[in-house]
């Protein structure tokens, strides 16, 4: 049998199960089961990521778990409730589609909930405050059950929001996962490690999308050993949207177009610069070979040292002169800090053994 959970986490999944039969059985979940037609959401897809809904209700989660038997201190810690000056509690989460967060044994720790109205004034996610059991810079979106699937995919795919991993998993893409509507932090990206070193990102393809694959492309390129594919999609659609207008297929095409993160890199690059004018030509050109000069692999700098050619008409010999003296000034960077790391311990440079 399972292990005895501890009771927040017993309490989680009270209320994931009471939120979930609430949206899957009750006259008051109607509104919410049509809200969850209206975004594609079928039955298998509410069962799979156990969606439920918390009712326009001030106190209807609180009733119930006082009624499993669930005293006010846990009530309070569970982060699933808000005090009131006089002391009450009263339910945080109220008619919204309830979005179970899991930990990596698959034991819900937190919520976010989805406005179901479409009222602005309402923050369209709220999220669980961070507990003893739910640290959101430590938890990925479906990472437990994608890690399953990441074995026969093998590759894991990295997404902004909910509804686009559910959105994959409709397209029968199962191995994909979300941060918590924050940056990806280095805990996540070792957490990924331990699974595949084969991931791809496809963040929406508006500017904050776009901005924070490049952000992440960067984070992940400080740890060794990921085969990583960035994906932007076009005309500012995120992964849920774009399937819902192209389909399935054109989607999967899209997946496997992935870029690999120096091409990623320098289109976003070429796309700050006016290359009609020689001065940020120039600007440009001199923070290409800066990038292109940290790949340490003489065929990815030939091919493209050729394409940056093609795309500045500066000569190709030009270019590998200033790509090898920016390795050469790379070297020597690295050894003036192996130098100075030396000359400040005593012990050896710390080696980061890190999966
Ligand atoms: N997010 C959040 N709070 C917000 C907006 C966004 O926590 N007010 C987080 C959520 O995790 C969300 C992710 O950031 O899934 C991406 O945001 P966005 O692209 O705006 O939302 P979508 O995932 O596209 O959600 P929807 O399709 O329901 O609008
Ligand atoms: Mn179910
Ligand atoms: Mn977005
Ligand atoms: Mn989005
Ligand atoms: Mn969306």
């Amino acid at each position: 049998g399972a292990a005895k959970l501890s009771p927040l986490k017993q309490m989680y999944k009270e209320a994931t199960e009471f939120y979930h039969h609430i949206l899957m059985t009750t006259k008051i979940g109607q509104r919410a089961r049509d809200y969850a037609a209206k975004r594609q959401l079928n039955e298998d897809l509410l069962q799979h990521f156990n969606i439920g809904y918390a009712p326009n209700n001030e106190n209807i989660l609180l009733t119930y778990l006082r009624q499993q038997g669930y005293e006010n201190k846990l009530l309070e810690e569970s982060g699933l409730f808000v005090k009131s000056q006089q002391g009450e509690l009263f339910d945080r989460f109220r008619d919204r589609l309830m979005f179970p967060l899991a930990d990596e044994g698959g034991y819900t720790v937190g919520f976010s909930g989805r406005r179901i109205s479409d009222d602005p004034e309402v923050a369209k996610y709220m999220n669980s405050p961070e507990t003893e059991i739910f640290n959101k810079s430590k938890l990925l979106f479906h990472f437990f059950e994608a890690k399953k699937a990441a074995r026969s995919e093998n590759r894991l795919i990295l997404y902004e929001g909910y509804m686009d991993v559910i959105a994959a998993y409709r397209a029968g893409i199962k191995s994909g996962v979300a941060s918590m509507g924050t940056s990806l932090t280095e805990d996540q990206v070792y957490m990924l490690r331990r699974i595949t070193p084969n991931i791809i990102i496809n963040y929406d393809g508006d500017n904050p999308g776009v901005h924070a694959a490049e952000r992440a492309t960067k984070l992940f390129d400080k740890v060794p050993g990921f085969n990583l594919g960035i994906v932007v999609l076009p005309d500012n659609l995120d992964p849920d949207e774009y399937v819902k207008k192209y389909g399935v297929e054109r989607y999967q095409g899209e997946i496997a177009g992935a870029l690999a993160p120096l091409e990623f890199l320098l289109k976003r690059l070429a796309s700050k610069y006016n290359l009609q004018n020689d001065r940020e030509k120039l600007a440009y050109i001199n923070e290409a070979i800066k990038l292109i000069a940290q790949v340490n692999d003489p065929v990815a700098n030939d091919l493209y040292i050729e394409k940056l050619a093609k795309q500045t008409s500066a000569t190709r010999e030009s270019l590998k002169a200033s790509l090898l003296r920016e390795q050469r000034r790379l070297r020597q960077v690295q050894r003036h800090k192996t130098v100075v790391s030396k000359a400040n311990n005593s012990d050896p440079p710390q080696i980061d053994l890190a999966p």
